[in-house]
């Protein structure tokens, strides 16, 4: 491989630590930034993006992941309707078509068969306003979408998509701001301090690496489970199936996940000693909602381990594992709660023995349907 892996053992653990510079890179335009610009996303971007009504996203596997956390921030921040759709799918159903919709395709490789024919069949709807969140600029996406955003993640060699899955997200929400901006909703005082806060993500990323070491020791118990149960409400909800998504790539331990509201309407009766539960748990509006779900969870016996943040009173008690990521990051702390997901895979992976960048049966690019 072109890439050398270092001082690291493997390209998964480089990629997760190589994030911060991943991210500086990629919002690199922000840093002398007064303001936000539609281009951004290309020459013609805000003749395109202007009288948008609705966002449809599509995207496969990690990139929908992605996709999904947008949602939120493009309904909640720029008061837009989003469908995020899973590209495979929405190829193939009937849809009823609205030539006004902002099409984004999502994508680290740029040539998912899926998301390529997801597009194709979006425009041949008649959906011209089309763009690419992509990590290769030369890729077959970014060739036929109108307008584009390249994150600026490096090569990712890993399987398991790590830093290319932080790098959308950080596009993802330049593209809320563009869009709330375009639509009156962003003043120039809050547009200066999201700009502030984005500004700070790399460094607010690299505190949360250090959390590793306390991973680690939490890998160890879970290199003995068959079953494990991801649970995030709100826009943590897409982070905590990420967390699934990545521990059962590379951990081959089966993995769930659950917006935890929903866990008294089925996934409850599996808990037992046996199904450790993984809650993402920042102080948010849902929290107080959330500890009563981590409450049903320990009256059935569940273990539980949580990633709390700096501010969320939840304390370690018999059963109850907790991790405190170190500041509160408001709208952007979906990408910093991700990143001890995916530490935590890594490690689980290690515990495990298995081939942690070329996990069995999955390829990095899938070029075929
Ligand atoms: C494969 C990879 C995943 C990735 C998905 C979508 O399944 O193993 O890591 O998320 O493809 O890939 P893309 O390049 O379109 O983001």
């Amino acid at each position: 491989d072109a890439v050398e892996l270092g001082t690291y053992d493997h390209y998964m653990q480089k990629e997760i630590f190589e994030q911060p510079d991943a991210l500086a890179n990629t919002l690199e335009m922000v840093g002398a930034a007064k303001s936000l610009q539609p281009g951004l996303f290309g020459a013609d971007a805000e003749g395109l993006l202007k009288g948008v009504r609705q966002v449809l996203i599509l995207a496969c596997g990690t990139s929908w992941h992605a996709g999904l956390v947008a949602r939120y921030w493009l309904e909640a921040i720029a008061g837009i309707p989003c469908a995020v759709e899973i590209a495979s799918e929405y190829r193939y159903r009937e849809s009823v078509p609205d030539p006004e919709t902002l099409v984004v395709t999502i994508s680290q490789s740029g040539e998912t068969a899926d998301t390529l024919a997801a597009l194709q069949h979006a425009k041949a709807l008649g959906m011209r306003r089309t763009l690419a969140v992509c990590n290769v600029p030369e890729s077959s996406l970014v060739r036929e979408t109108a307008l584009r955003f390249i994150t600026r993640a490096g090569p990712e060699i890993g399987v398991a998509s790590t830093k290319a899955f932080t790098t959308q997200l950080a596009a993802l929400y330049l593209l809320t701001l563009v869009m709330a901006k375009l639509r009156g909703r962003l003043d120039a005082a809050a547009e200066a301090r999201e700009l502030q806060a984005l500004r700070h993500v790399p460094a607010a990323v690299q505190a949360v690496l250090a959390l590793e070491p306390a991973i680690k020791t939490w890998a160890q118990l879970f290199g003995a489970k068959q079953h494990t149960l991801f649970l995030g409400r709100g826009r943590h909800y897409p982070i905590a199936l990420e967390g699934a998504l990545k521990l059962k790539e590379i951990s081959y331990i089966h993995a769930e996940a659950y917006p935890a509201g929903e866990l008294k309407h089925g996934p409850l009766a599996l808990v037992d000693k046996e199904m450790p539960v993984i809650a993402v748990a920042p102080n948010d509006a849902l929290l107080e909602k959330l500890k009563s779900n981590l409450q049903e969870v320990r009256a059935r016996g569940g273990e539980l381990f949580v990633f709390a943040d700096a501010d969320s009173e939840i304390a370690d008690s018999e059963g109850v594992h907790v991790l405190r990521l170190p500041e509160h990051y408001g709208a952007l702390s979906a990408l910093l709660h991700v990143v001890p997901l995916q530490l935590l895979s890594y490690h689980v992976a290690l515990v495990k023995g298995t081939d942690v960048d070329k996990p069995r049966n999955l390829a990095k690019s899938v070029t075929v349907e």
